[in-house]
């Protein structure tokens, strides 16, 4: 991350662009925000209620961007307005200062590109104006002034600071530009693709953030203070009404990267006949929730008798020998699987499923469990057990890598459009360099030692990389490693497009048939790999794309999620 330099901020008014999120984080927020119905009706075009959603509040709350904020603000700050800003081709923003902020310089806002960034798409800004000590729309009104081109602009700034110049910074996807909201500024996207940033407006807790009437001068402001978030300090001194904390915490815990050894032989519980240890749980940008745990199961026992819940599961028997009742509610009719290490069993939601130990040892077994926003309309999916050979690998020789993965498993899910899983064998000193998926990743190490992020992990070593984030990966150990990886894939661009255009349709009343993001699926709609979603809802409904089609389609959507809520999932 790099260093803010305050003062650049005090006395230009705006920053150098500085990374703050992956290009590959940006696309899982713009899934997530694409994905999201009815954005309108839930009141996140006003700007503190998408605060509301724990993907916008991760990224408002990263630790790196709240130590930019005390160095620019201090140790008490508040968030008042979050939102996303989409500008279309040729769109125009016209010049101005931030009504909301014109009122000192204990405000910072936060401009994040996410789609689309670059010199033609980002904010054009006069370097300094913030201290000219009047808003454009005030010096526009008192030099009874109509500039609106740059050229007008830059002449009537010229009248405050002979040097005025307008700046218009590189800025790519997953950069930030802190500014002041005091700053002439505005944007035009000149560019043939839309724009998207996230704005995130900050204060310092004592001063009054309020919500303009008019946006021209002489700016009019509403009686009634807005709620703000403290996101930095107690903010005991706060200016507005502060907000509530986000509802349930838990919902709001994003899950980290994890490096976790599980010390094996693991210790049980003899007398309880079950010990589990947690090792993670939290959100992700593809999944609402994952947990993750191991557990010993002693001889004879078993946690509870076949049962059936809303998330998904994988069991990986790490040591022992398990029984797994599979497929119905009765243990007399349950199908019966035998896991050892070298097999994995899969419950899809709703699936029943329980394990027992028939065995005279412990069996140690690591569980991965989830939810997220259902995207399956398929049939009720089976479970099974998938054996992916011996925990050890094989001695013939590797490809010219050193390296060699087999897939052992691929599926849509009710919530992933793919839960994938390979094995990879890996001779010692080989591996891959730093770099961020899409989708999260769980690695468990078999045999071997294997270093990521500058953690080495053993046999019973966990990592779980979430969508977004850098990781790297190396065999460290004298002897070939092998270990087994798990891909949770969340919704696809397609699905999201498609959501986004139901949304502008709706709001424009133009017909969906006309829309790219259908035409497309449409098109593709034998290609049931990629897009399983979409062209399956398309395929059975039928060609036409039509109004109707779209109200078929949310029927569906609807119909789904009404499925999956019967039991609300933990949140
Ligand atoms: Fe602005
Ligand atoms: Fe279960
Ligand atoms: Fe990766």
């Amino acid at each position: 991350m790099n260093e803010l330099d305050t003062g650049v901020l005090k006395t230009r008014g705006f920053s150098r662009p500085l990374r703050l999120l992956t290009p590959e984080q940006c696309m899982v927020f713009m899934r997530h925000w694409r994905a999201v119905e009815n954005r309108q009706a839930k009141g996140w075009e006003s700007k503190l209620v998408a605060l509301g959603d724990p993907v916008f509040h991760d990224i408002a709350t990263r630790p790196q961007l709240l130590e930019l904020l005390r160095a620019a603000l201090g140790d008490d700050v508040v968030l008042w307005g979050a939102s996303v800003q989409v500008r279309e081709p040729g769109q125009e923003h016209r010049w101005h200062s931030d009504a909301e902020t014109c009122g000192g310089d204990g405000y910072a806002s936060v401009w994040i590109g996410l789609e689309g960034t670059c010199r033609e798409t980002s904010l054009a800004m006069i370097p300094k104006s913030h201290l000219y000590g009047v808003s454009i729309q005030q010096a526009k009104a008192e030099k009874g002034s109509r500039a609106a081109s740059d050229a007008e602009l830059l002449k009537l700034a010229q009248a405050f600071d002979a040097a005025a110049q307008i700046e218009q910074p590189d800025v790519a996807d997953g950069e930030a530009l802190l500014f002041d909201g005091r700053l002439w500024h505005g944007s035009y996207n000149a560019s043939d693709t839309v724009r998207y940033a996230l704005l995130l407006q900050y204060a310092r807790a004592d001063m009054v953030v309020k919500t303009p009437e008019r946006y021209d001068w002489p700016f009019a402001y509403r009686e009634e203070l807005p709620a703000v978030l403290p996101v930095l300090g107690a903010c005991a001194q706060a200016g507005n009404p502060l907000a509530p904390p986000p509802a349930d915490p838990a919902a709001f815990r994003t899950l980290p990267a994890v490096q976790h050894q599980l010390p094996m032989p693991l210790a049980g519980d003899r007398k309880k006949g079950w010990k589990p240890h947690e090792i993670a749980e939290g959100r992700t940008a593809n999944l609402t929730f994952n947990h993750f745990h191991a557990s010993v199961l002693e001889p004879g026992h078993s946690p509870h008798p076949p049962h059936a819940h809303v998330e998904e599961e994988v069991l990986i028997v790490l040591d022992g020998t398990a029984e797994l009742l599979l497929g119905s509610a009765d243990p007399e009719q349950a199908q019966v699987h035998h896991a050892r290490p070298g097999s994995f069993s899969w419950y899809p939601a709703y699936f029943p499923h329980t394990i027992r130990n028939m065995s005279d040892r412990p069996v140690t077994y690591l569980m991965f469990k989830w939810y997220g926003p259902p995207i399956e309309t398929a049939r009720q999916a089976q479970g099974g057990t998938v054996n992916f050979g011996s925990p050890v690998p094989g001695s013939e020789p590797l490809p010219a890598k050193g390296m060699r993965s087999e897939r052992v498993f691929e599926q849509p899910t009710a919530y992933l459009t793919r839960l994938h899983a390979h094995v990879t064998d890996i001779d010692p000193g080989r591996g891959y360099g730093m770099h961020a998926d899409e989708h999260d990743v769980a690695i468990i190490v078999f045999s071997g030692s294997i270093r990521a992020n500058g953690v080495v992990l053993e046999p019973g070593g966990v990592f779980y990389f979430p969508a977004g984030e850098l990781h790297g990966m190396e065999n460290v150990g004298a002897t070939r490693a092998r270990y087994l990886v798990f891909e949770f894939h969340g919704g696809t661009p397609d699905f999201a497009r498609a959501t986004e255009t139901i949304d502008r349709t709706r709001r424009t009343g133009t017909s969906l048939r006309r829309t790219p993001a259908f035409v497309a699926p449409v098109k593709h709609r034998t290609d049931g790999k990629h897009r399983p979603w979409i062209s399956r809802v398309v395929n059975r409904i039928g060609k036409a794309v039509s109004a109707p089609l779209n109200r078929k389609i949310e029927r569906v959507v609807d119909r789904r999620l009404a499925e999956l809520g019967g039991q609300p999932p933990r949140r």
